[in-house]
């Protein structure tokens, strides 16, 4: 059986699979899945990693069965635990994505499920599905990811996107990593020791002047309020970084600007209609990928 728990796990040859079977299915529906069916259980909101995981599933002849806000509508609200919601779970399903509020939940999932358990986000944790779709993303719009230079930017602290990222990086190579965001929102240490280990550059830095011309990719990411512990600790750093059309002026010629989504107030609207600007494309990227990964665990 295969969980999907965290970018470290995918090696190039996996990475290379799942971008081979995504190429072939995009833009296409299916019947391989047919009498499958895919469990969502989603502790903490989403649009974008249900909606995908869902649609991916349909696309394939799969079926759904799904709780939003498992906090509330589930039997958590009269005390059941993770572990037994899964091992009960696991029979009615032939795959599970989960997404959760703590950092590692998928990993206990795992222990005790009878079937895939897909990690669609864990606290502050990680969101290895999001790294494969921002690395596809990537590969379509550039055409390369050996060589690339990017800045991730924002709240570095929080963001598990970024952390998945930047694990899936560290295997390639000539990649360049910007850290770009407040000292109190810095990356975790745990990333820097692995990108120190495999010898990937990176620099950490406050002030993105003067590498917005150098960099093949901006990846932004909102500040999460959700993370803070008051609304004031929030406020000290919202609106931080923000990306306008004359930021986006100053880029290279053949650059683009990522972010997961959803976007608060960290990108204008004036940059939508730049070419640069692929962040709903990456959204829909994501749908391809999900679809090549469910393929890949159930058939
Ligand atoms: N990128 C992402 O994980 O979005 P959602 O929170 O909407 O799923």
């Amino acid at each position: 059986m295969n969980h999907i728990v965290k970018s470290q796990q995918f090696d190039k040859r996996f990475i290379n699979k799942i971008f081979s079977i995504a190429d072939g299915l995009e833009k296409k529906t299916e019947n391989s899945l047919r009498g499958k069916i895919m469990a969502s259980l989603f502790y903490e909101p989403s649009t974008r990693t249900r909606f995908s995981f869902e649609s991916a599933m349909l696309r394939l002849g799969g079926s759904v069965i799904t709780t939003d806000n498992a906090d509330k509508f589930s039997s958590a609200v009269k005390g059941e635990t993770l572990e037994d919601s899964v091992r009960v779970i696991s029979n009615y399903a032939d795959v599970i994505v989960l997404r959760h509020y703590e950092n590692g939940a998928s990993e206990r999932a795992a222990r005790v499920s009878r079937v895939p358990i897909i990690n669609a986000g864990d606290g502050t944790g990680q969101h290895p599905t999001q790294a494969l779709l921002d690395l596809y993303t990537i590969k379509k719009e550039l055409g390369r990811i050996d060589g690339i230079s990017i800045a991730m930017v924002g709240d570095l602290k929080h963001g598990r996107t970024i952390r998945s990222l930047a694990y899936l990086l560290g295997k390639f190579q000539n990649i360049t990593i910007f850290f770009v965001s407040p000292k109190a929102l810095r990356v975790g240490e745990d990333i820097k020791a692995y990108l120190n280990k495999h010898g990937i550059p990176y620099q950490e830095i406050e002030d993105w002047e003067s590498i917005i011309p150098k960099v093949d990719v901006l990846y932004q990411t909102r500040i999460q309020k959700e993370r803070f512990k008051s609304e004031k600790d929030y406020k000290k750093f919202k609106g931080c970084y923000r990306i306008d059309a004359e930021l986006v002026a100053r880029m290279k010629a053949k650059s683009i600007i990522m972010h997961p989504l959803p976007r608060v107030d960290e990108i204008l609207l004036e940059v939508d209609k730049s070419p640069k600007a692929v962040y709903f494309k990456q959204a829909k990227y994501g749908v391809t990928i999900r679809m090549a990964l469910l393929k890949y665990l159930l058939t």
